[in-house]
């Protein structure tokens, strides 16, 4: 079966700040990611998505751009992307860039113009409102917290922004601004990159008058103009931030033949762990059997209409092994094994955020002092003022805050875990010394060789890429098992999901399959019984 290229590749996300720093300022830079390439040629990804390395002010760490045509100088200049794009396509690996275009940042020079009159050429680029009775023009509330109005008292209006009041929304009803972000895609995509990931992509068609934010009814008209004018004539991958899709919605994303994105990121797998209709931060106990049904709806509803993201990380979320593994000496890798081999046979195109590779894990703060990231911070002081115990508010920053994500990769066991030679501007997790990247390169049987082993079976047999879907009932709601198949071959992949020894029964006699992966030493002599954490993948021909 033809397929595309971005539907037979492994993504892999780099967030600069964290990733590599070549010129010792403690942050990471573009000159630092080239130096790793090796590393992920050898992995086996086919491509890198950068989180934003733009000029920005960083009061979101570059989710807040004041140039878009221009390298942020903490990660270096054109030129060194330039270089970076060379450097990785001579190791057949692409460059996807993070285009932010929901909001700049309030330096911009765009919003910079705006701020001056009504009559200015660039005010109608962001979203303004007059008063309504001495305050905001409604309720709308900002995705970090608090109003999303924020009132300019020289020009008596409000100016909406989503996420922090220093990141205003671009007003996408406005031609001249919309050709302003056509114009700067194609100069990205005339410098050869592999694509687009579009971030807060599903707010774009925003009414913010009627209080509508995601999935406003404008939205895949501007997708599909966005197309036409810009990637629709490359051939490159985009991927969309879509914290509001259901499967219907992701369908009208990613069905071919409507000329939207190739896929989006859904949500509805990590909404999993939050008390229903509260905030991320409302923390709630996994159940891994309704885990493995949202996977499954996902797999099946879109299996031959669109496509599907495959992901259980990004700079956003916490360490997986941290919240849906083990992150104990003793679990931590088998853990991260099983969470890898039963996300990698799933139709659709996985995404390995920096250090999962590794096994790298959540960093616990005991105050909120050690925080860095905006979003946590507001959340904190937010809930003190309602009266929240101090020590509730530490517990649901440690299991889901961002900054989870965004501590220094881990590369060696020299000074700062080989990340930079001075301080970082975060620190590296105390575990350093035996999570990091030499260590794993080392060691046969480490999580890293798991991740470049599904990743080569990926490459072997294309039923992983286009072969059908179904769930395979287990007897045991903590043993998730599925298939994939078409007319040669059949896969099966059965996980425990869970820390205890765990018994099972599935109709297949196993006994009679290859063995494609399996996270424990030896062949299991029982099929009906998994160890903790124990997950495998098999083979036959049909
Ligand atoms: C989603 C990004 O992933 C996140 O890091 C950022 O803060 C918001 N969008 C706003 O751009």
């Amino acid at each position: 079966m033809s397929s595309k290229w971005w539907q037979k590749a492994v993504i892999y996300q780099i967030y600069p700040r964290s990733f590599q720093d070549s010129n010792n300022d403690g942050i990471g830079d573009l000159q630092g990611i080239i130096q790793r390439l090796d590393y992920l040629a050898f992995l086996g990804v086919d491509a890198l998505w950068l989180s934003p390395v733009y000029s920005s002010p960083n009061d979101d760490n570059g989710y807040d751009i004041s140039d878009y045509q221009a390298i942020g100088p903490e990660y270096g200049t054109m030129a060194d992307m330039d270089c970076l794009i060379k450097e990785a396509e001579s190791r057949k690996i692409k460059i996807i860039m993070d285009l932010v275009v929901n909001h700049t940042s309030d330096e911009h020079i765009w919003f910079q113009e705006a701020l001056k009159s009504k009559d200015n050429p660039y005010h109608d680029f962001y979203v303004w409102r007059k008063p309504v009775a001495g305050g905001p023009p409604n309720g709308l509330k900002s995705n970090f917290g608090g109003s999303s109005w924020t009132y300019v008292p020289h020009l008596d209006e409000y100016y909406l922004h989503l996420h922090s009041k220093k990141q205003p929304d671009l007003n996408w009803e406005n031609p001249k601004m919309k050709q302003a972000i056509w114009d700067m895609m194609n100069f990205w995509l005339e410098k050869g990159i592999g694509g687009f990931r579009l971030d807060v992509i599903d707010l774009i068609g925003k009414e913010p008058d009627h209080e509508i934010t995601q999935n406003g009814p404008k939205l895949h008209d501007l997708l599909q103009e966005m197309n036409h004018k810009t990637f629709g004539n490359y051939d490159v991958v985009t991927v969309g931030e879509t914290w509001g899709a259901t499967p219907e919605i992701a369908e009208l994303y990613s069905s071919p033949d409507r000329d939207e994105l190739s896929m989006v990121f859904q949500f509805e797998h990590i909404n999993l762990d939050k008390q229903p209709g509260k905030r991320k931060w409302d923390l709630k106990e996994l159940n891994p059997y309704e885990l493995h049904e949202v996977f499954s709806k996902w797999q099946i509803k879109l299996d031959q209409k669109g496509w599907n993201s495959l992901f259980w990380n990004n700079h956003d979320l916490p360490r997986i092994i941290s919240r849906w593994g083990d992150d104990s000496d003793e679990y931590r890798e088998i853990s991260g094994k099983m969470l890898a081999i039963y996300l990698h046979f799933m139709k659709g195109t996985p995404y390995i955020y920096q250090g999962e590779e590794l096994g790298m894990i959540n960093y616990p703060v005991k105050e909120i002092q050690e925080v860095d990231d905006l979003e946590s911070i507001q959340m904190y002081n937010e809930r003190l003022k309602q009266g929240y115990p101090i020590d509730d508010l530490i517990t649901s920053i440690n299991a889901k805050g961002r900054d989870n994500a965004r501590h220094p990769m881990q590369w060696d066991t020299q000074l700062n875990a080989g990340f930079s030679a001075e301080k970082p501007w975060l620190p590296v997790h105390s575990n350093y010394r035996t999570v990091n990247a030499a260590a794993a390169l080392a060691d046969e049987n480490s999580l890293f060789y798991t991740y470049k082993q599904l990743i080569t079976l990926r490459k072997q047999f294309d039923v992983i890429t286009n072969g059908e879907y179904q769930i395979v009932e287990t007897n045991n709601p903590l043993v998730l098992a599925y298939q994939r198949f078409d007319d040669e071959e059949e896969l099966t992949v059965v996980v425990n999901f869970s820390k205890t020894v765990q018994k099972y029964k599935v109709a297949q006699t196993l006994a009679e399959h290859e063995i494609l992966i399996h996270n424990c030493p030896e062949r299991p002599e029982q099929w009906h019984q998994l160890a903790p954490y124990e997950a495998y993948a098999v083979r036959r021909s049909n």
